[in-house]
């Protein structure tokens, strides 16, 4: 008689399947991102992002509560700033516009871990992470600038630096210029593994950082690439990072498996902008279940071997997770 293995009866009820579930999401995985904006008076909605908004300084207490609220401990911050020159002044400015937010989230909120997003396209005028000559994104030049905006976050209160220009040598250039500010027990959540991807296009509308020309191929990994997403880990590593990321996330579920497998470091999946548009217009036009859709997506992400998640579902999750265990 032929034999086989007789699978489902590990799935025959919903205790069954709960009781040999492998891969759970927590709130406590959770890194929601926040916009601050210094050109607007009140929030506006990001028009490819339903659901996702920008705050002015007066209003982003308002969002930082419903956060709180929903159980989500912790955000990443991005500035959208009132000016932009060729050093990106507005980075690093002790009254720049994420200082000012940090200062005033921290007071308020204590307890809520907020790390800085720590880039410069964002202040650019040439809306590229970096200082440009002669059309060249310089590397060693752009490190000054960076770390000066890592030890002015830290300054205004952030806990965790996160720097995503993808310059070389990075870490190292911000954990010196932390370390000899003082700022010893600052931890880095280093992008470490960042494609350049058309994911981002939905947060390049949200945070007005398009490359005014050319593109990040420069310094940003190619999309077909596995191994020099490892080299990326490991020189993150050796230059002192305390977590890693993968970004974006879904398309890059392999490499954040072969990360997983070769850093006892916590890893961070970064879902990004597209990934949220695609499943939130998806939603809206009734094709698909967005509440499973964004269950599968995110526990797909801990199956890879993420610990965290930055995701622009993490209030929509909690709320969920609220109700009931996802
Ligand atoms: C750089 C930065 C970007 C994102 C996070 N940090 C944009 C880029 O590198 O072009 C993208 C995040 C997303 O798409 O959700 N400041």
């Amino acid at each position: 008689m032929v034999t086989f293995d007789r699978h489902r009866r590990l799935r025959s009820s919903v205790a069954m399947r709960d009781l040999v579930r492998e891969n759970h999401l927590d709130k406590d995985d959770l890194i929601m991102p926040v916009f601050v904006d210094a050109t607007i008076k009140d929030r506006e909605e990001i028009k490819s992002m339903p659901g996702v908004f920008r705050y002015s300084l007066d209003s982003i207490l308002d969002e930082i509560k419903t956060i709180v609220d929903l159980g989500v401990k912790s955000i990443i911050i991005f500035g959208i700033p009132d000016h932009k020159d060729d050093v990106g002044s507005g980075a690093w400015e002790d009254d720049g516009i994420v200082q000012q937010a940090i200062r005033k989230i921290k007071k308020a909120y204590p307890d809520l871990i907020v790390i800085a997003d720590t880039c410069m396209c964002e202040y650019t005028s040439t809306g590229h992470c970096g200082i440009v000559k002669d059309h060249k994104v310089l590397n060693d030049e752009s490190l000054v600038y960076l770390t000066d905006t890592a030890v002015s976050q830290v300054k205004a209160g952030a806990d965790i630096i996160a720097p995503s220009n993808a310059m070389d040598g990075f870490v190292a250039a911000i954990r010196e210029g932390l370390d000899k500010n003082g700022f010893k027990e600052t931890p880095i959540m280093s992008y470490s593994v960042k494609y350049a991807s058309s994911f981002y296009g939905p947060f390049r509308d949200a945070a007005d950082g398009a490359p005014k020309f050319g593109d990040r191929k420069g310094y940003q990994m190619d999309p077909a690439n596995r191994l020099e997403a490892l080299r990326e880990v490991a020189s993150d590593e050796k230059e002192g990072a305390d977590f890693v990321m993968v970004k974006p996330a879904m398309a890059f579920l392999d490499v954040m498996r072969d990360v997983r497998d070769r850093t006892n470091l916590p890893l961070v999946a970064y879902n990004v902008s597209g990934e949220y548009a695609m499943i939130k217009a998806a939603a809206q036009n009734g094709w698909i279940n967005e509440d499973q859709i964004v269950k599968e997506t995110l526990v797909g992400m801990k199956r890879a071997g993420a610990d965290l998640i930055i995701t622009y579902f993490a209030k929509d999750a909690a709320k969920r997770m609220n109700e009931q265990r996802w």
